[in-house]
């Protein structure tokens, strides 16, 4: 099958052909309908996060069962599914705790002894990313890393939900669990940032002050729920969050992941405030804290994928969507084929578009 391949990092994806084997125990062959260009994929491809290469990037997916393996009996072929890197062994203490998005993922991969889901064509090795790699004509993945959706659901949109869209809604509704009528600030309104702008608008924030550096960016949040704007190329963040709501909000999220944005979200929290670190900040990169700011009850958080339990999730973001509650159209800037993959990623790297998802045949 054809992927997008990452061979040397930092660097650019190759289409090549990618070996993929049959569906053994647990496991699901699903035919690739779209997949989305995430920033955490660029982390990979920066090497702000390492991982092992040759490896098929891509984790924000949809799309439709093929054939399932001996002892999958959750779904069968033709299902409509969405793939999610948060895998559940649906045993270890964070499963059983309701953590699932924190597994600790034993037994979720082939046995290394053995020939692994992914290869290259002449039998070396080719690594799956975050147990999905979805830049590829098919994916396959154990049974845990997929929902099944309604068949009305566009599966476009639907990839979509597979990560940005969970992520950002999730950091509201799970991790941060903001109670109607908060104030809310969100640095960075990328297709994460968008969806925590949104999210927080459903939750019934009384405020949502949206920051980016582009004016792009700024219009596409407001029209996904934010009352105020600032762009901070021009201010400075901090200041400007403080006195529009007299001291500082109560809820604020980095959807970047950079050092300096999430110390800015500390910072403009009021006395009690939470911040949500959604972003991913490069591996090795500390961030500072005024240790003053304990006296304040301030408290800092982090957000794995919106804290999901993307089974129970996933089907309802579905549902917003389809009751008109969900703004996932505006979202998608582009659509693209799979050898567009690189021409996605520097677009993104403009700060202009919201997201580019790549349709497949
Ligand atoms: N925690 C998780 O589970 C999880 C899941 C998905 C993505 N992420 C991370 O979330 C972050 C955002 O992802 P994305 O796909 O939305 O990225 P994106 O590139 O689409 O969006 C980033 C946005 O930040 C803006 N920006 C950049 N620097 C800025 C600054 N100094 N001040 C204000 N705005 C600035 C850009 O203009 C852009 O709009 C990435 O770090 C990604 O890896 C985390
Ligand atoms: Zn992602
Ligand atoms: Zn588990």
């Amino acid at each position: 099958m054809r992927a997008a391949l990452l061979r040397t990092i930092p660097g650019q994806l190759d289409i090549d052909e990618v070996a993929i084997g049959d569906p053994g125990p647990g496991e699901v062959l699903v035919h690739t309908t779209a997949a989305g260009l995430c920033h955490s994929d660029l982390h990979f491809m920066t090497g702000a996060y390492p991982y092992p290469t040759p490896t098929v990037l891509g984790h924000e997916s949809a799309g439709v069962v093929e054939a399932v393996g001996p002892g999958v009996t959750y779904l069968q072929e033709g299902d409509h599914v969405i793939s999610c890197l948060s895998v559940f062994c649906g045993r270890c203490e964070f499963c059983l705790s309701g953590r699932p998005s924190l597994c600790a993922k034993a037994g979720l991969t082939r046995d290394l002894t053995g020939p692994q889901r992914l290869s290259m064509p002449d039998g070396s090795a080719c690594h799956q990313f975050l147990h999905v790699s979805s830049f590829a004509e098919h994916m396959l993945v154990h049974e845990n890393a997929l929902v099944k959706i309604r068949k009305d659901m566009p599966l476009d949109r639907a990839a979509l939900i597979g990560c940005s869209v969970t992520t950002g809604l999730g950091a509201v509704f799970r991790t941060a669990q903001i109670p109607a009528t908060s104030t809310v600030a969100v640095i960075g309104c990328g297709g994460v940032g968008l969806n925590v702008v949104q999210g927080a608008a459903i939750a019934g924030a009384s405020r949502v002050i949206a920051v980016d550096m582009n004016e792009t960016k700024l219009e596409f949040a407001k029209q996904f729920g934010a009352t105020d704007v600032i762009n901070a190329s021009q201010t400075d963040a901090v200041s400007a969050v403080q006195q529009l709501t007299g001291g500082g909000v109560e809820y604020s999220f980095e959807a970047i992941g950079l050092k300096a944005t999430a110390e800015q979200a500390w910072q403009m929290l009021g006395a009690g405030g939470t911040a949500t670190v959604v972003g991913m900040i490069p591996v090795g990169q500390s961030v500072e804290l005024n240790g003053f700011d304990f006296l304040a009850e301030k408290k800092i958080q982090g957000s794995n994928m919106g804290s999901n339990r993307f089974r129970f999730d996933m089907p309802r973001y579905v549902d917003l969507y389809m009751d008109g509650k969900l703004k996932l159209d505006e979202l998608v800037s582009a659509r693209i084929g799979l050898e567009d993959v690189n021409d996605g990623f520097e677009a993104m790297k403009t700060g202009e578009i919201a997201r580019s998802v790549i349709v497949f045949d």
